[in-house]
């Protein structure tokens, strides 16, 4: 006998459980600009969305809109009786919290101006709302000003206790209305959703019906992080956005922002480390390296210190160094000045103005350097020392500038490590070979080279999230970094939303933590990547003649390898080949007299040959 045909029994229980499910009717979507608005509203346009707000600035501080003019009134059909939700598209200007509230209606009808009964306040809309397709509108979410975002108008209140709205047989046509509380508060349209089904944005932007199931859980990675088990880390930084999963997918901890000076002593002589201290523990629990961020900056710095004395600015300083020290006994990397280039600490608000006390330009050019990293390791002897900066890896000039600063300190035995940011900006457009070069240029100073605040961003040219426009930049970029051999470790600047770059879509997973396609990929390439050198290959493969005379060279005993690039003493790549499983291979180069450095790379790995063309 046949199994799978559903009994008869089970046909009716099915059918008894559908009927206690709510009727489904389809949305009801109203255009705000649709109504009969009172005077003080007005409608406008901005690309392509029409809405409405309210003209005159003054709040109502009631709890009610007050006159007649500020009340707008809907006539709506609904397809069938049900309590309904009301959700809203709506768009907080920048005056954020004096921009955020609003009047509807308590229940069908027209309602009297001036009466509190009669209205539901709805205030701080400024940090709710839903943004991204995929999100149900649910509880409060995250999204912030100066965007459209759709709120469920029944469940947040912030002000009052919110309603849902109740149809009987026979009275589906009803009034409806809004009521304008604050000036800056845009309203592009309402959708009346059965109460009980789940809508995402996509569903309230389409009109489309919600779902019955609830969403699904919010995923969870697992662990180990990638890097895990590799001769270099892949670290996360820590704030409250970024902490979520930290440890399935990152291996060293760098604090964000709580180990800015401006952040740890806002006030002068009142420390606060309580971030800063969870970041620390972080690391420690888990055995990952800390990188301190940052010690001496141009940005960020405490406001009080600009106008002191410079004596009094160099005591503060020592005292900064040295709490810090006390209180963090084994920090592996410290940045002691961030971005010497682009923002040292002048006068500029914000910017500390101490560089006079640290010792000015100097004959160096670069005095207060060097007095910052003299005073580093005197309170921190067991510590490597860094120096970070952004847009050095982009233009061999920024690379030689930096390069210079960097040989400064070494000269003195002052440095151990160098930082490069990482930043989308700085890589976006520029060919992964410039990538190379520079930062071969900076290699060349000997030292290990960092990437300290990787992010890559992930819109396409409309500016909306695009996965693939994300993992294309990755593969191109991130390969360069984390197989460059002078290169030991490198740092996500954030990748959850809530990074610093969110506006250019740089997180890497989505609200709900489900990865996107570059993390996917990432994680696939870090763990099948092998890292190392090939010190023993290296002599397995002859370069002849050497010197060169007439431009040409034969290289044998290349059948791993396929490309093979020639740099000049700066790190600069004059001549790139790509091969196929050959043994041998004849260059013929038309460079200039002088030493230069052939790479010979697997894709996992690079030797060098030196080369002297005569
Ligand atoms: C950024 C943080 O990510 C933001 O949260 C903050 O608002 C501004 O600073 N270079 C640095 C970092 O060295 O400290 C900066 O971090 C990003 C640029």
């Amino acid at each position: 006998m046949r199994k799978n045909r559903p009994s008869y029994l089970s046909v009716v229980l099915l059918w008894a459980s559908l009927a206690t499910v709510q009727a489904q009717n389809a949305p009801v979507l109203q255009q705000a600009e649709s109504g009969t608005l009172g005077a003080d509203w007005t409608t406008a346009t901005q690309n392509s969305v029409q809405y409405i707000s309210v003209v005159p600035t003054a709040t109502i501080a009631a709890q009610n809109p007050g006159t007649a003019a500020r009340v707008a009134t809907y006539t709506v059909t609904f397809p069938g009786p049900g309590t309904y939700d009301l959700y809203a598209r709506v768009r907080v200007g920048a005056g954020a919290a004096n921009d955020d509230s609003f009047y509807y209606g308590n229940g069908f009808g027209t309602k009297s101006p001036a009466n509190d009964n009669d209205w539901i306040t709805i205030n701080q809309v400024a940090g709710v709302g839903y943004t991204i397709g995929s999100q149900v509108v649910d509880g409060a979410g995250s999204a912030q000003s100066n965007v459209w975002k759709w709120v469920n108008m029944s469940k947040i209140g912030g002000a009052e206790t919110p309603i849902s709205f109740t149809i009987t047989a026979g009275n589906l046509t009803q009034t409806f209305q809004l009521g304008a509380r604050e000036d800056g508060f845009d309203i592009d349209k309402v959708v009346f959703g059965t109460t009980g089904l789940y809508f995402t944005v996509t569903n309230l932007d389409n009109g489309q019906q919600g779902s019955v199931n609830p969403p699904p859980p919010p995923f969870t990675p697992v662990g180990p992080p990638m890097a895990t088990g590799k001769p270099k880390f892949l670290g996360g930084v820590h704030s409250t956005p970024q902490l979520a999963n930290f440890t399935a997918y990152w291996n060293q901890v760098v604090p964000e922002n709580a180990g800015k000076w401006g952040s740890v002593e806002a006030t002068r002589d009142v420390m606060n480390w309580t971030e800063l201290d969870a970041a620390y523990k972080l690391a420690k629990d888990n055995g990952y390296p800390f990188r301190m961020h940052v010690l001496i900056w141009g940005s960020q710095q405490p406001t009080w210190i600009a106008t002191l004395p410079a004596a009094e600015q160099l005591a503060e300083i020592n005292q900064w160094y040295a709490a810090v020290a006390q209180r963090y006994p084994a920090i592996d990397f410290l940045e002691v000045v961030n971005e010497p280039l682009h923002q040292p600490p002048g006068p500029n608000s914000g910017g500390g103005n101490y560089l006079n006390a640290l010792g000015g330009n100097g004959t160096t050019g670069w005095d207060w350097i060097i007095t910052s990293f003299q005073l580093a390791r005197q309170y921190f002897p067991t510590t490597k020392l860094m120096l970070n900066d952004y847009s050095v890896e982009n233009t061999a000039t920024s690379a030689q500038q930096y390069l210079g600063i960097v040989n400064l300190l070494k000269a003195r035995n002052l440095i151990d490590v160098v930082g490069i940011q990482g930043h989308a900006f700085s890589t976006r457009n520029t060919p992964a070979a410039s990538l190379t070069a520079n930062l071969n240029t900076l290699a060349s100073a000997g030292l290990p080279l960092y990437i300290t605040e990787l992010d890559i961003d992930g819109v396409n040219a409309q500016n909306q999230l695009d996965d693939q426009v994300q993992l294309a930049e990755y593969q191109r970029v991130f390969p360069v970094f984390w197989e460059h051999p002078a290169i030991k470790g490198v740092t996500m600047w954030g990748y959850r939303p809530g990074h610093w770059r969110t506006a250019q879509g740089a997180q890497l997973v989505n609200e709900d933590n489900t990865e996107r396609a570059a993390l996917v990929w990432l994680k696939n390439y870090v763990k099948s990547t092998t890292l190392g050198t090939t010190k023993a290959d290296n002599a397995a493969i002859s370069l002849f003649p050497n010197p060169v005379t007439n431009g040409s060279f034969t290289l044998k005993g290349i059948a791993h390898i396929n490309t093979i690039r020639v740099l000049d003493i700066r790190g600069q790549v004059v001549q790139e080949a790509t091969l196929h499983n050959q043994i041998a291979v004849d260059m013929k180069l038309n460079l200039r007299p002088g030493i230069y450095v052939v790479q010979l790379l697997d894709g996992k790995t690079v030797a060098s040959k030196k080369l002297m063309i005569k």
